[in-house]
């Protein structure tokens, strides 16, 4: 993948459509600790990462929305006045689901060129979508002429992923690609969407090892996990009708309802029950320093995810595996919905290098597959690019 940064963006822009753009950008993000458990209303803590999707856009003076990447050739129109209401199938449809709902949030949405690059590698559980919809919304709301409330975005982005898009995804994604900050991973509250910045140790780097895989039973199996978990609040209000999400759900509770439940779904909620307390256990391990708890917690969540949610893969696995006992190495799970997609380790920075070079070499003689290994950390949510006058 090529990389731009804003001012070659800003180049490619005036060569495409003679406009100098605004250039708006908005970050992946990688989840330590926290799975499955933003759409059942629990806790998350993920932190957003340097890689991310570039928005420059221009007015246009008719009614026309244009749409190009610098990545894939053609371009895509639609009249601003009357914006396409079923999903193409494409990447546009990422751009205009958020239009269609900055538009039902009372936005005007007028004629405009945009043109999108995005530096998150698509298909690794980066969430390289959260940050092109976020981009998109940042980008849109400023010819608008308006500025919605952060959370409001982060909301309108989850539902035209959600309504338009047609995944039923939690928040994690869009909240941590708007409200990330740098050194720090986000505790979100995904009930209230109150949240917090948690410290992570500056000595502490990110390394994110993706499979190559992508298991691709994962939509369906993804929309089936949130049915059992729905299953499961179904049953368990019969019994305590105060109950409306399984973040209400103690591990006393469940253990007592364990026969009033499929099999199935018990091991599905006791998976989020217990990993939503995992996740409020991880930031307490962050703040005292604790980073053996943090390590065993990452590893608690990995086996949980293998085993009771069923999410993992042979080759998340191997990856996880690999990085076990080697110097440096904190703490490490799967990262994302699961199926394929990343692992996330903590190493110590002195280590990295090694590190990196040691778990892809395990990884690919475990498996045969070369892994791809990007070393980074936690960065700034969305935002504006400074304005750059194009040379
Ligand atoms: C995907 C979704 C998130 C979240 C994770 C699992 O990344 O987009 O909302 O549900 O899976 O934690």
């Amino acid at each position: 993948m090529t990389h731009l940064n804003a001012n070659e963006l800003s180049q490619v822009f005036e060569r495409e459509f003679h406009a100098t753009p605004r250039v708006f950008r908005a970050p992946g993000r990688v989840n330590l600790i926290g799975e499955h458990t933003d759409y059942n209303e629990g806790f998350v803590l993920p932190s957003a990462i340097g890689f991310y999707a570039y928005v420059a856009i221009a007015p246009r003076t008719d009614d026309k929305v244009v749409l190009k990447s610098s990545e894939y050739d053609g371009q895509f129109e639609f009249k601003a006045s009357r914006l396409p209401e079923l999903k193409q199938g494409a990447w546009s449809d990422y751009v205009l689901g958020v239009a269609r709902q900055l538009s039902q949030a009372g936005l005007s949405i007028k004629g405009a060129n945009l043109l999108v690059h995005g530096e998150v590698p698509v298909g690794a559980g980066l969430s390289s979508s959260a940050a092109l919809e976020v981009a998109s919304a940042m980008a849109l709301q400023s010819l608008a002429g308006e500025v919605l409330p952060l959370k409001q975005i982060a909301k309108l982005c989850q539902n035209a992923e959600n309504q338009f898009v047609g995944a039923r995804v939690g928040i994690m994604d869009q909240f941590v690609s708007c409200f990330g900050k740098q050194g720090h991973a986000v505790l979100i509250d995904c009930r209230s969407l109150d949240y917090e910045l948690v410290p992570i140790p500056p000595d502490l780097d990110f390394v994110i090892c993706n499979t190559m895989v992508k298991h691709e039973l994962s939509g369906g199996e993804y929309n089936q996990r949130r049915a059992q978990c729905e299953e499961g609040v179904r049953i368990l209000s019969q019994f305590s009708p105060e109950i409306r999400a399984l973040r209400d759900v103690s591990l006393e509770q469940l253990r007592k309802h364990q026969a009033d439940l499929p099999a199935i779904v018990f091991r599905r909620c006791l998976h989020v029950v217990q990993e939503n307390e995992r996740t409020l256990q991880a930031v307490q391990a962050f703040r005292s320093g604790n980073l053996p708890l943090l390590g065993s917690l990452m590893q608690d969540s990995h086996q949980s995810l293998r085993d009771l949610y069923e999410v993992s893969c042979s080759e998340l696995d191997a990856m996880v595996e690999a990085a076990q006992s080697l110097p440096g190495f904190v703490g490490g799970r799967m990262t994302g919905g699961g199926f394929g997609g990343c692992t996330i380790n903590l190493v110590r920075h002195a280590e990295t290098e090694r590190f990196a070079a040691e778990v892809s070499a395990r990884y690919r003689a475990k498996t045969g597959i070369v892994p791809d290994i990007f070393v980074c950390s936690a960065a700034n949510g969305a935002g504006a690019e400074a304005e750059h006058a194009a040379v």
